[in-house]
């Protein structure tokens, strides 16, 4: 059922409007975001919808298309971070109600019904996509008037507090202010974006999205535990945000670090320090057109991710190399780690065989039947309705 169709059968009634927002895949740029750093995601055609209407329940009620006739309904005065009324799914868009609340906007009782088509799981940023359109619908139904970059940071408020997620503001950014055809070249600590034209088709390439299937537990406290030995090094470095060492000064800053866990920090903050440059190196080329050159950067990014920041695991491995064995001109994780999707860059021509070796290849190791999909830089948070 689509949001609107959903919406009808749950609340009765026609919604105002619908608005969607899509997930996310990130050409470059891992793990840096929450330094302060540099991130080059793009927005993919798969969206999650909100239908909204208001409502005479004076309470808010949300449904969504993905679960069989639940609707959640909860008072206004029980939206609050960790609130025994709001567990699950419902605090995406709820905690982004909360969030719209705490810079002041006054949301009245609202119906909202979702229906998304982003993989959950994946690695490709469901949870932003919510958020981002339910942050989009709410303000332009309340003609509030928010800007891109205040819808973000609304959602990312809504995931960090209210459902409880330390992320940093790539995921939320990229859906909300993603352009068709374009990356989203996001210099987070200057706050400035660009967007970079980035058209696969044009270049005969092909750019896959590979969903190993694969989540391993420990994601969470690992995400929370990198982030904080950002925080380490940066203290000990003498810098607010991580991502304020200049590559040039890295063998310098490296030097500078102490304590028992030197070397794991040093490792950390070569990865964050490297991966900024990676991105910057990204940049130009595509800003010339040469997007096949682009491929042993994001393969740099993958073995950084995995031997500095140690955030891969084996059957994101397998993927990145498999798919560079048959011919991919560069493969990387994508996302928070442990599990999620891996992006391979391949002649159009040579996808079918990138795709298949990957599939093979998890069949061998015993591994679930990965997902593979072709993406394409899609629009970012819009009206639909
Ligand atoms: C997750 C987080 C993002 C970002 C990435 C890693 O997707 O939500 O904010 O930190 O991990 O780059």
């Amino acid at each position: 059922m689509s949001a609107t169709e959903t919406f009808r059968a749950r609340f009765g009634a026609d919604p105002a409007g619908v608005w969607s927002a899509p997930g996310r895949v990130n050409l470059i740029g891992e793990h840096t975001d929450y330094t302060g750093g540099l991130v080059l995601p793009f927005a993919i055609d798969a969206r999650a919808q909100a239908a909204i209407g208001p409502n005479g329940a004076g309470v808010f009620r949300v449904t969504s298309a993905q679960r069989d006739n639940d609707v959640i309904s909860v008072a206004a005065q029980d939206l609050r971070p960790s609130s025994p009324a709001v567990k699950g799914w419902p605090a995406y868009p709820l905690g982004v109600v909360w969030a719209l609340y705490e810079r002041g906007i006054d949301v009245p009782p609202l119906d909202i019904a979702l229906d998304s088509a982003v993989p959950a799981g994946a690695g490709l940023s469901s949870s932003a996509a919510v958020e981002c359109a339910v942050a989009l619908a709410i303000s332009d139904h309340l003609e509030c008037g928010l800007d891109r970059p205040t819808l973000a940071r609304i959602a990312q408020r809504a995931e960090n507090e209210f459902v409880g997620v330390p992320c940093g503001l790539m995921d939320q950014m990229a859906s909300a202010a993603s352009t068709e055809g374009h990356a989203l070249f996001f210099d987070i600590g200057a706050d400035t974006t660009w967007h970079i034209p980035f058209d696969t088709a044009a270049a005969s390439l092909a750019m896959l999205v590979i969903d190993t299937r694969a989540h391993h537990s420990l994601a969470d406290g690992e995400y929370a535990k990198r982030r904080a030995d950002c925080e380490t090094a940066a203290g000990q470095l003498g810098v607010e945000l991580l991502s304020q060492v200049p590559f040039e000064r890295l063998d310098h800053a490296l030097a500078g670090l102490t304590g028992p866990r030197a070397t794991v920090l040093q490792r950390r903050v070569r990865h964050v320090i490297t991966e900024n440059q990676r991105v910057r190196e990204t940049v130009a080329l595509l800003r010339e057109e040469h997007i096949a050159a682009i491929g042993p950067l994001l393969s740099a990014s993958h073995a950084s991710l995995r031997d500095d920041y140690e955030v891969s695991c084996a059957e994101l491995d397998l993927a990145a190399d498999t798919a560079e064995t048959a011919g991919a001109l560069g493969a990387r994780m994508v996302g928070g780690g442990f599990g999620g999707s891996v992006i391979a860059l391949t002649a159009a021509d040579r996808a079918g065989v990138v795709a298949n070796s990957v599939i093979d290849a998890f069949s061998r190791a015993g591994y679930t039947r990965p997902v593979v999909r072709s993406v394409t830089p899609a629009a970012g948070a819009r009206r639909d309705l």
